[in-house]
């Protein structure tokens, strides 16, 4: 297993290229199930979990031509229905090949995705929504086996947003009979990007980015080409690493779309952000306010973004409370940044994070995809050798993040 080793303390500067959205590059390729002929995705970026859709899309019969950062994706062949254990217990977001599974072929089986290590995160409005939708759902030895002659419209109700609940039932709406109304939908900039492409293959989605999604049926679909958005929470994530290390970076073709909840909480800890043409540039004098967050759904704080933030908090000037909402076990991290001298108190959904003057290098474990984000974070501001186990966890959601901190001048690498 690789580890990141890094040797703290050199402030970021340079400029960096957002890759595209993992979170919207998942719903798009997924939606891609819906029709035959060919589709061009572009903006896909290199990563596990897109390699892990990928895996389970071609078991299904999709194949693809990878040209750079461009996809083509052809499912005119499908020859499965299953999304297997072994692929799914490694993303959860595989769930998302259910709604179009179920829409092109009227069954699909997949593994009910595990728990992960940030929660439970189970299933039940995606369930709930398709069988209103007229599916038959059945739970088969750690599968959901999902039937239907043909999809109906329905009136769905979700008790909360929820973002890949809301892709997996706009998928399966837009070829059933009649209109589905979605209520309580996610917004997300990702489930507006997913809507924006099924709209160009021919769908009727109006509402996008509300909370009331409808859907009307249409009989067919084209194939179709579309770029999709960069990632917000890797934008973010850069711009902590601006402000951890007192350094100077522009994000390079990326405006302050989609972060704007980032931006404004990093602006009252004290940092420069600034937009410059097509890019933003982010500029920290060292002075870190404590400042208190809690996540929320779209536009608020996003959850993706707290564990790096709270990587910022441990060299902040103050106390800073960081209150999680969206999951019951986003504090994995939390454990790894006191092993490097921070002063995090954890009570239930409530970190209270006691700033520090400075963290030390130590060797510690990623535990999920942005806590290891947290942990690099923390190494670049720390004194001293930080070493990271387990990085599999941050290839899953980062682009050679390692390779673009270095371009940015940090003293970091990646050992087997
Ligand atoms: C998506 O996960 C993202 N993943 C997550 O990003 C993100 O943290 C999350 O949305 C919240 O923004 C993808 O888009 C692939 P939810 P998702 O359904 O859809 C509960 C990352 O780091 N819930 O919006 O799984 C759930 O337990 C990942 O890139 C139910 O109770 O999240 C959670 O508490 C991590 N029943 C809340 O809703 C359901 O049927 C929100 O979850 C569905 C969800």
């Amino acid at each position: 297993m690789d580890k990141i080793i890094i040797e703290g303390g050199i402030p970021l500067n340079g400029e960096v290229t957002i890759s595209g959205a993992k979170n919207a590059a998942l719903p798009t390729l997924a939606a891609c199930l819906l029709t035959g002929g060919w589709h061009t995705l572009n903006n896909i970026p290199k990563l596990r979990d897109i390699s892990t859709i990928k895996n389970i899309l071609s078991d299904i019969g999709v194949s693809f031509e990878e040209y750079g950062e461009s996809l083509r994706v052809n499912s005119d062949n499908l020859k499965d229905d299953t999304a297997p254990y072994n692929l799914v217990r490694t993303m959860r977001a595989s769930i998302l090949v259910l709604g179009p599974l179920l829409s092109r072929l009227g069954k699909a089986r997949i593994s009910l995705p595990g728990g992960c290590a940030i929660g439970a995160r189970p299933i039940d409005m995606h369930l709930k929504g398709l069988h209103a939708m007229g599916a038959d759902i059945d739970l088969e030895h750690g599968y959901v086996v999902a039937k239907s002659s043909r999809l109906h419209g329905a009136d769905i109700f979700f008790d909360i947003p929820t973002v890949t609940g809301t892709e997996n039932l706009l998928m399966a709406a837009v070829k059933a009979e009649g209109t589905t109304i979605l209520h309580n939908a996610a917004k997300e900039p990702e489930v507006v990007d997913l809507a924006n492409m099924l709209n160009k293959m021919g769908a009727q989605v109006s509402g996008i980015g509300t909370d009331i999604i409808t859907i009307t049926g249409v009989k067919e679909l084209d194939p179709v080409e579309y770029t999709i958005i960069p990632d917000r929470v890797e934008a973010g994530t850069f711009l902590v690493a601006a402000a951890i290390t007192n350094g100077h970076v522009r994000l390079r073709g990326y405006g302050d779309e989609y972060i704007e909840a980032v931006i404004k909480k990093l602006r009252d800890s004290g940092i420069e952000i600034e937009k410059s043409g097509n890019d933003i540039v982010a500029k920290s004098n060292g002075k870190i306010k404590s400042i208190d967050i809690k996540t929320t759904q779209y536009p608020g704080f996003p959850t993706d973004m707290q564990a790096q933030f709270m990587a910022l908090m441990c060299i902040a000037d103050g106390w800073s409370m960081i209150r999680e909402t969206i999951f019951e076990n986003r504090f994995m991290h939390v454990s790894e940044l006191r092993r490097m001298g921070a002063d995090i108190e954890i009570n239930g959904g409530q970190a209270l994070v006691r700033g520090q003057d400075t963290l030390f290098g130590a060797q510690v474990m990623a535990t999920d995809l942005r806590a290891s984000a947290s942990l690099i974070l923390a190494g670049l501001a720390a004194k001293g050798r930080t070493e990271i186990s387990r990085v599999y966890h941050l290839d899953r959601g980062y682009q050679d993040l390692d390779k673009k901190l270095s371009l940015l001048g940090s003293n970091i690498w990646r050992e087997k």
